[in-house]
């Protein structure tokens, strides 16, 4: 018995001995890692807070904006807190973003004594500047507590900006250019500016980080611009004036000329784990080298690194299957925020509020969205706009639109949803959408029309109908109208939208109570959402509520909301399970 006692001991011993080193060893992960739109990564990792690591992306017009996401085991994701969550921190962002691609981007994320700093720059392409919002928190799990933003000086109207605090205590701001100002994070008075490094000699010199390692100071840069030439690439010096030398075997980090699937590599970051190892994110674009079919746009990649005492780092190529030493799962995250690979589930009970990663494009009047309304418990109430997803030619960005969305986070997914819609007035509509921007969206939408047959003048149609002015050249599916079958007028409809393959949505409907007999009306590609007047931003899905321009004012009430990530491509060919 003695003996059987000590060989049990001995072999507890030997199994918590394996667990104590397991976090060392390499293990396996699926990039992307943010799957989605979420494009230029920015992390950092807080011992202090319990051992977490937390990442931010960019958000460009859509509202709330500035994510930050947080993980303990850098596999599983899940969304702390938005930092610009209320309209007044930047209300900019409703009336000056003109165009698609303008709006917050290219962040950078850093954490000093106690507090939680979110860099950033606002672009509005219409002029007036660009200027640098500083987020603070000192709890990246409380919307609420990220405070009204500090505007920084922006010596050379750079772009992409990185805080970092050197030994002595003060706080320097890059810029893309590699241009450096000492600045204060009280006041937001930026002085001193001058060049480090611009690059090894491509264009775009952007996305700068700045760090400190065996007394040395780094300046990392992305070039070649965010398309499929883009860079990482690295210099060094011995203070943070310089002078600064370009490491001589740039780029790091690229997947330029190459046959991968996971193309556009770059706009990167690094940061170390509770062990000490190096890792680095950076965005990507699942397409291969033809670079033509990509609704999710920018993606973040995780990538593990080597950097050894006064050498120059050493980054792993992007794939969809990698190896590092991970750290051991854990998805201890406080919070009710999303998980980001989890589906949505959303039956809008009484009391609750909307998913905190839905978002609507720019801020919106909250008042057009209502969770389980008194009348119509366990819905969402969408009150029309005037303007339907595009807009009109005198649509302006302050102006409603009535839509609701989450990112596409998977090749293939499923989304579908109940729809409670009694039209009375002409063009009065209610849908679901695959949408990019207001040129570029798929829509398959309840609408109200006159009928073909005279015998009343106004009846619900389902009309697929894509919007494609903003990707021009390329081939569009005609509008399909088709009367709501008489059957289904005044019941519960459920509208579909699924990614059948890496290139084709399909839109559907059924009858609420007969799901699975579902009338296919349209198909589209997703050329469409790929590019375009899109090129930085990502598909979103979503439901909408419109009167196309006309005098419809009545609500539509959606329920059952179900979003099922199905499948990931992460190679030429290959569909792992989402
Ligand atoms: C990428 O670089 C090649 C030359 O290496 C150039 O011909 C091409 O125009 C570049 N593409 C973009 C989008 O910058
Ligand atoms: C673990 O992965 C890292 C990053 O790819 C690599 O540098 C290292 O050699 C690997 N270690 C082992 C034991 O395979
Ligand atoms: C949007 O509404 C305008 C009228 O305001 C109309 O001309 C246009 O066809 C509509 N587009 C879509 C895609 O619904």
């Amino acid at each position: 018995m003695l003996s059987r006692s000590i060989l049990l001991a001995f072999i507890v011993a030997i199994a918590s001995f394996g667990q104590g080193t397991s976090a060392q060893r390499n293990q396996t992960f699926t990039n992307p890692i943010l799957p989605g739109w979420n494009s230029d990564p920015s992390c950092v990792f807080v011992k202090e807070r319990d051992n977490t690591f937390f990442c931010t992306t960019s958000t460009f017009l859509v509202f709330p904006g500035i994510p930050v996401f947080a993980s303990k085991d850098l596999v599983n994701w899940k969304l702390a807190s938005n930092a610009l969550n209320r309209p007044e921190q930047f209300p900019e962002l409703s009336t000056k973003s003109i165009g698609q691609n303008n709006g917050i981007f290219a962040s950078t994320i850093r954490y000093r004594d106690g507090l939680y700093y979110i860099i950033t720059s606002a672009i509005n392409y219409a002029g007036n500047g660009v200027p640098i919002l500083l987020f603070i928190t000192d709890d990246p799990y409380d919307d609420a507590s990220w405070r009204q933003p500090v505007l920084v000086q922006n010596p050379t109207f750079g772009i992409d900006p990185d805080i970092f605090w050197d030994k002595d205590g003060k706080v320097y701001m890059a810029v893309a250019g590699g241009d450096v100002s000492e600045i204060d994070v009280t006041t937001g008075a930026a002085w001193g500016t001058y060049k480090v490094w611009n690059g090894a000699g491509d264009r775009n010199p952007e996305g700068p980080h700045i760090y400190l390692k065996d007394n040395k100071h780094y300046l990392m840069l992305s070039e070649g611009g965010t398309e499929p030439n883009h860079t990482v690439t690295i210099a060094r010096g011995d203070t943070v004036k310089g002078p600064f030398v370009g490491f001589g075997r740039n780029p790091l980090l690229t997947a330029k000329d190459t046959s991968n699937y996971f193309q556009t590599v770059g706009h990167a970051d690094f940061f170390q784990d509770a062990n000490d190892n190096w890792w680095g994110m950076a965005l990507a674009t699942r397409s291969g080298p033809e670079w033509e079919i990509y609704p999710m746009g920018r993606e973040t990649v995780l990538f593990a690194m080597t950097w050894h005492e006064g050498d120059w780092p050493v980054l792993d190529p992007i794939h969809g299957k990698q190896r590092g030493p991970l750290p051991p799962v854990n998805r201890k995250i406080p919070g009710n925020g999303h998980w980001v690979n989890d589906p949505d589930v959303e039956n809008f009970r009484p009391g609750s509020s909307l998913p905190r990663h839905w978002v609507t494009w720019r801020p919106q009047d909250p008042k057009l969205f209502a969770v389980s309304p008194e009348s119509h418990p366990n819905t969402l109430r969408i009150t029309p706009s005037f303007h339907n997803l595009t807009g009109a030619a005198d649509f302006f960005p302050g102006e409603d639109i009535s839509f609701l969305a989450r990112k596409q986070s998977a090749t293939l997914f499923d989304f579908n949803v109940d729809l409670d819609f009694a039209p009375k007035t002409q063009d009065e509509e209610a849908g679901v959408t695959l949408f990019l921007t207001q040129f570029q969206h798929i829509d398959l939408g309840l609408v109200h029309l006159p009928s073909r047959n005279g015998f009343s003048p106004l009846i619900p149609h389902l009309r697929f109908r894509v919007e494609a002015s903003g990707k021009p050249g390329i081939t569009v599916p005609e509008t399909v109208l088709v009367p709501l079958p008489a059957a289904w007028c005044g019941k519960t409809i459920q509208l579909s939208l699924s990614a059948v393959s890496d290139e084709k949505y399909v839109l559907g409907a059924a009858l609420a109570s007969r799901p699975k007999d579902v009338l296919k009306v349209g198909s589209a590609s997703a050329m469409i959402v790929s590019g375009g007047t899109g090129p930085y931003t990502g598909a979103l899905v979503g439901v909408y509520a419109t009167s196309n321009g006309g005098k419809g004012k009545t609500a539509a009430y959606f329920s059952r909301w179900r979003y099922n990530q199905v499948g990931q491509k992460i190679d030429h060919g290959v569909i792992a399970p989402a």
